[in-house]
C-alpha cells in the first residue's frame, strides 16, 4: 500500500495503452497523466523547484513565478501549496476556466495575459509580463520552462530510461514538442544510451518551434508561438507536422473508444500514425509515444460539438462515435 505525504510522491507512469484496437495505429501510448498534475509536467515542476532550491534561489520572501498554458501551472501550484511557497501564474485566454480554478484553489495567484504578439499567439506577451514582474522585484524567481536546463534533464533522468527498461526492442519514439522539454530529455537520452532508436518530434501545424509559417492555433497542447531556446534540432531524427483538425479528429476516435486523452496525445498520435504509415508501410515496427495528458481539461474544447463548430464549422470533423469498426 503506497502511502505519501507530498503529492508530487505518487505518479503512475508505468501504463502503456495498445493503440492497435483502439485506433489501429501501432503504438504503445505511455500514460502520463494519472497524478495529482494530471500531467507529465509534474516531473519539470519538481526538477525546476528542486534544482532551484538545491541553487539556492528560493528564500522566505520568494514568490514563484512561470508562464505556463496551464499544465506546468497547475504542477507548479500543487508543489508550491505542498512547500508553502507563493506563486504567480501567467497565462493566457487559451488556459480552460477550470485550469484556472483548480491552480486559484491550489493558492496559486492566476494572472491571464489577453495581448497576442505578432506572431498570434500570447507567448511573447506573457513573457514579456514575467519579465517586467521580475524587474520590478527581485523577490520573484522565474523557472523559465522554456530555457531551463532541469525541464529536459527530468525527462532524461525519469521518462526516457523507464520507456527504455519497459522496450528493449524499441525502434520508434514519437514524443509531442511544446518547451520541447520532454522531447530533448529523451532524444538526449536515447543518443547517447539507445542510438539505434529513432526520435520523431511531433508539433502543430502553425506552431514556429522548428521554423516555419506562425499560424492562428485554437487546440491548447502543444505547439508554439516563440521558438523555445530548449530546442536542439540535432537530437531528433525527424519532426511531423498536425494539422488541429486531426488533433480533434484522432483525439474523437480514441474517445469513442474509451480514452478520452487530452488534445497533445491526439496530436502525438495522429503525427505517428501518418508517420508510421509512410516510413514503415505493412511493417509493425516497436514504437512509443507519450500521452502527457488525460482528456478532461478539454471537455469545453476538443470534446464539445458547439465549441467545434464555432471554430472549424461543420467540415469534415465527423463527432460520429461508431467512426470505424472495431479491428
Ligand atoms: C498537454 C501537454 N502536452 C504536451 C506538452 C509539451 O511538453 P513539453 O513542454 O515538455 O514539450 C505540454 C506542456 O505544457 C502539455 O501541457
Amino acid at each position: 500500500m503506497p502511502i505519501i505525504s507530498s503529492p508530487h510522491e505518487f505518479n503512475v507512469e508505468d501504463i502503456y495503452l495498445d493503440l492497435r484496437r483502439v485506433n489501429g495505429t501501432p503504438l504503445y501510448l505511455k500514460c502520463e497523466g494519472f497524478n495529482f498534475a494530471g500531467s507529465i509536467k509534474l516531473k519539470a515542476a519538481i526538477a525546476m523547484v528542486e534544482a532551484a532550491e538545491r541553487d539556492g534561489l528560493i528564500g522566505p520572501d520568494s514568490v514563484l513565478v512561470e508562464s505556463s498554458s496551464g499544465n506546468l501551472g497547475i504542477a507548479l501550484a500543487i508543489i508550491a501549496a505542498d512547500r508553502g511557497y507563493r506563486f504567480v501564474c501567467v497565462t493566457d485566454p487559451r488556459c480552460n476556466s477550470t485550469t484556472q480554478r483548480l491552480m486559484r484553489s491550489l493558492g496559486a495567484d492566476v494572472r491571464v495575459i489577453t495581448t497576442q504578439d505578432a506572431n498570434l499567439g500570447y507567448l511573447n506577451s506573457r513573457i514579456q509580463y514575467v519579465r517586467d514582474l521580475c524587474a520590478s522585484s527581485d523577490r520573484y524567481v522565474w523557472l523559465n520552462q522554456y530555457a531551463n536546463p532541469n525541464n529536459w534533464r527530468a525527462h532524461y533522468e525519469h521518462t526516457a530510461p523507464a520507456i527504455a527498461a519497459e522496450f528493449p526492442d524499441l525502434e520508434v519514439l514519437f514524443v509531442g514538442a511544446g518547451t520541447t522539454g520532454t522531447l530533448m530529455g529523451c532524444a538526449r537520452y536515447f543518443r547517447q544510451h539507445r542510438a539505434d532508436v529513432t526520435v520523431v518530434g511531433v508539433d502543430a501545424v502553425g506552431s514556429v518551434t522548428f521554423g516555419g509559417v506562425p499560424e492562428r492555433r485554437v487546440v491548447p497542447g502543444l505547439g508554439t508561438s516563440t521558438r523555445p531556446e530548449l530546442v536542439d534540432e540535432s537530437c531528433i531524427h525527424d519532426v511531423v507536422h498536425v494539422s488541429e483538425p486531426d488533433t480533434i479528429r484522432t483525439c474523437r476516435e480514441m474517445a469513442a473508444r474509451g480514452f478520452v486523452l487530452g488534445g497533445s496525445t491526439g496530436t502525438v498520435v495522429s503525427g505517428a500514425a501518418r508517420w508510421l504509415a509512410e516510413k514503415y508501410p505493412g511493417e509493425d515496427p516497436v514504437a512509443v509515444a507519450i500521452s502527457p495528458d488525460l482528456g478532461e481539461r478539454y471537455l469545453n474544447s476538443i470534446y464539445d460539438d458547439l465549441w467545434l463548430r464555432e471554430h472549424f464549422g461543420q467540415g469534415d470533423l465527423s463527432t460520429d462515435p461508431h467512426w470505424s469498426p472495431h479491428p
